[in-house]
């Protein structure tokens, strides 16, 4: 091929694809590859819908750091023996619970939500502002098994930060290292 007509496919590629790619990102149609819906299967049947919706829970009584901080710790297994110490003593999951929490370890829970590295959030900074946790997670209380709601896409966020009454900042730097 001639250069000149390579130059021109280049210079097309940079002027028509940038944009676009920059326009995908931004506007949520770019879906592919995010984890919409994901669901891992965890190592103990904890279910929100009968603790957080029959039971009436707060989310705050779990996670309690999501109004302070960066991150929504998940709860350490002295929160579940309050109740579960009593409660349903005769399940075999609590039983495993009363045993792992008494000698000080963890379940292993697998994680739902997980940005990339180089994306900042922090929950306070939301939480404080007034949304609450269904906003971006969805009915959680009507799940017996949490799943990703949202795709957690930038145009997502982009998305409400430019609503005028949340006067959020949308420079790169906001949400990127
Ligand atoms: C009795 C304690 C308890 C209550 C109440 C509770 N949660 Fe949870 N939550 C957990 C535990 C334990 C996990 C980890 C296991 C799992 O994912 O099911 C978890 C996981 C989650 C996750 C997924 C975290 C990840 O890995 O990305 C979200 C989101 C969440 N909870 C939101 C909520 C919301 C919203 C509410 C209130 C409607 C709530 N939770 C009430 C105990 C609780
Ligand atoms: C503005 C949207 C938004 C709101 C409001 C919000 N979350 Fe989250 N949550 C997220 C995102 C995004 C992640 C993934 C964070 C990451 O990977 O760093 C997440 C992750 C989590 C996790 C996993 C641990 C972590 O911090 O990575 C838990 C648990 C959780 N959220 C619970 C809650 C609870 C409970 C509330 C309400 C008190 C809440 N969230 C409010 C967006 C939100
Ligand atoms: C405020 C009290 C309370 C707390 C705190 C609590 N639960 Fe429960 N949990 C209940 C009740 C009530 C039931 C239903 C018992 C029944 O079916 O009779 C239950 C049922 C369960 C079951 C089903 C057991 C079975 O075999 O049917 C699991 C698993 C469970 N809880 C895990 C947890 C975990 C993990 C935590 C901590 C993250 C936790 N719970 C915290 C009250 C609580
Ligand atoms: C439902 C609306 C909403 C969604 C969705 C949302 N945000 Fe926000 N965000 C806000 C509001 C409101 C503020 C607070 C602005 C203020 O402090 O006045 C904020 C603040 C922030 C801040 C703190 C800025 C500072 O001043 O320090 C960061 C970082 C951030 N958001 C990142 C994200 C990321 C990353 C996502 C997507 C994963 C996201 N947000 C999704 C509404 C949202
Ligand atoms: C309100 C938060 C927010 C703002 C502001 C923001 N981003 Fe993002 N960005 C994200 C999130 C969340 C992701 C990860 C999800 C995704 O790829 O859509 C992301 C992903 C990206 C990616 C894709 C990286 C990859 O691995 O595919 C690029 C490139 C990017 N952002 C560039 C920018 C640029 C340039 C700006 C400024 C014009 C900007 N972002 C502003 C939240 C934000």
């Amino acid at each position: 091929m001639p250069k000149k007509i390579v130059g021109a496919i280049v210079a097309l590629i940079i002027v028509v694809g940038l944009p676009t790619f920059v326009y995908l990102l931004t506007s949520n149609k770019l879906k592919i590859g995010y984890n919409t819906g994901y669901m891992p299967e965890q190592p103990i049947p904890f279910s929100h819908e009968l603790h957080a919706g029959t039971n009436k829970m707060d989310c705050k009584y779990c996670h309690t750091t999501s109004e302070v901080s960066r991150h929504a710790s998940v709860p350490s297994l002295n929160i579940c023996l309050n109740c579960h110490l009593v409660v349903k003593a005769d399940s075999p999951w609590i039983q495993q619970i009363q045993e792992k929490g008494m000698s000080g370890e963890s379940i292993p829970w697998k994680k739902v939500h997980l940005l990339p590295d180089h994306v900042k959030f922090n929950h306070s900074a939301h939480v404080n502002k007034g949304k609450t946790c269904q906003t971006c997670h969805g009915p959680v209380e009507t799940m017996p098994v949490v799943y990703q709601y949202n795709d957690l896409s930038m145009g997502w966020c982009v998305n409400c930060h430019r609503q005028p009454e949340n006067n959020a900042p949308i420079t790169c730097g906001t949400c990127h290292y």
